[in-house]
């Protein structure tokens, strides 16, 4: 993660967390860590909880602790202690917050009030935690300073699209040990991460469908060379079928009596809640663990498969994305976190600052030996004028 390198190289004679307590929810891989040990070195006092019940790596939060990081995750616990855990993070009275979903911001402003005078800022890191925080800021009960990191376009144009895309099928292969070409892929969404994955899923060989409620997204999906229809008319066709949609119930009663016998689901969204394995389990005359994060169930004579009992297969059945992708998210993250602890900012959402967004693109470049054009003052001048005609 040479960005990130980068940034800590800068940190460590900077030291711009110094007195300052940073709360991170995250999901708890290497990349996690490496990234939280930047925030340590760059002077925080750093707490961290996992953001998902599957996604911590035991092995990494123990290397995470032994660096001097306050770790509360671990692999598998259950609800009880997922919130026992968010609330030892906060108890350190956070100055800034990174969260990914939503869920410290959540708990910030319900049943931990006492703190909010002391959070200078929160930065969120996906799709579903800054359409949470959007929904907090319509309705004017957002009570800091947020920056939504997920629209910058260093962080979805390549961690949503590409990340996702690449980090899916690597969860799918690595559970199943299926072949990908020649079988049919549903894909729910063609948001960022939908079409990542529909992507990687056709340059493997398979054929996708992509079924969507927007229709100008179902347009593109279509002119990019995909089937698009009801998920109740893909239920029947479908091998593998993926969420990314964000939203509930995308899969559920209606769909799993449809389904061929052998089918695999997962989920590439945040909350487990796209995939009703719930619906499926009482639906089911049988149950059984296949294979590890692999539950099947039993609709009469048919098998479905449930990857990661249906949470972000990508991170609870593999590492999460790529190391060369979550290099610029977590670059975005520890230049918004550094920018909420030095600006005093208003309560409400907001974006990226570009010039952090450019800033982290020409790090990403030097560090992969690219170099680019650079406008001439007559360019510069062309543009931004409205002078020039035909
Ligand atoms: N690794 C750490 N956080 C991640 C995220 N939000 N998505 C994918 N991989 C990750």
């Amino acid at each position: 993660m040479p960005v990130v390198a980068m940034i800590l190289s800068r940190y460590r004679d900077s030291l711009p967390f110094a007195g300052m307590n940073v709360a991170c929810c995250l999901h708890l891989e290497a990349k996690t860590a490496y990234t939280a040990y930047v925030l340590k070195e760059g002077g925080a006092r750093v707490a961290l909880c996992g953001s998902n019940p599957l996604t911590t790596q035991d092995d990494v939060a123990a290397a995470l602790s032994a660096r001097g990081v306050e770790v509360h995750a671990r692999y598998g616990l259950d609800a009880k202690e997922y919130y026992e855990n968010m609330h030892a993070v906060l108890d350190t009275r956070p100055n800034v917050v990174i969260d990914d979903g939503g869920d410290l911001a959540h708990l910030l402003h319900t049943e931990r009030t006492e703190l909010l005078a002391g959070v200078r800022g929160l930065c969120e890191e996906t799709t579903t935690g800054v359409l949470r925080l959007a929904a907090m800021a319509r309705e004017s009960s957002l009570r800091f300073p947020a920056i939504a990191v997920n629209d910058a376009r260093c962080k979805h144009l390549f961690d949503n699209r590409y990340g996702t895309g690449q980090s899916t099928m690597d969860g799918i292969m690595r559970t199943t040990n299926r072949i990908i070409a020649g079988k049919t892929v549903v894909v729910a969404g063609y948001g960022w991460c939908g079409k990542g994955i529909a992507l990687r899923a056709k340059g493997m060989g398979a054929r996708v469908i992509v079924t969507e409620v927007d229709p100008v997204k179902a347009i593109e999906a279509h002119m990019d060379g995909f089937a698009v229809m009801p998920m109740a008319d893909a239920a029947p066709q479908g091998d593998f079928f993926v969420t990314a949609t964000g939203c509930a119930d995308v899969i559920s009663h209606d769909h799993f009596p449809l389904m061929k016998d052998g089918a695999v689901l997962c989920n590439a969204g945040h909350f487990d809640v796209e995939v009703n394995v719930r619906r499926l389990a009482a639906m089911a005359d049988g149950r059984k663990q296949s294979r590890a994060n692999i539950e099947s169930f039993r609709l009469g004579s048919r098998w479905i498969h449930v990857l990661g009992e249906g949470r972000l297969v990508n991170l609870a059945c593999a590492d999460g994305h790529p190391a060369e992708i979550m290099d610029m998210s977590f670059a975005l993250q520890l230049r918004c976190a550094e920018y909420l602890a030095a600006t005093a900012l208003e309560p409400g959402l907001y974006p990226v600052p570009e010039a952090i967004d450019m800033e982290v693109a020409r790090m990403k470049l030097s560090a992969e030996s690219l170099a680019i054009d650079t406008l001439t003052q007559a360019q510069e001048a062309y543009l931004s004028s409205w002078r020039h005609g035909t």
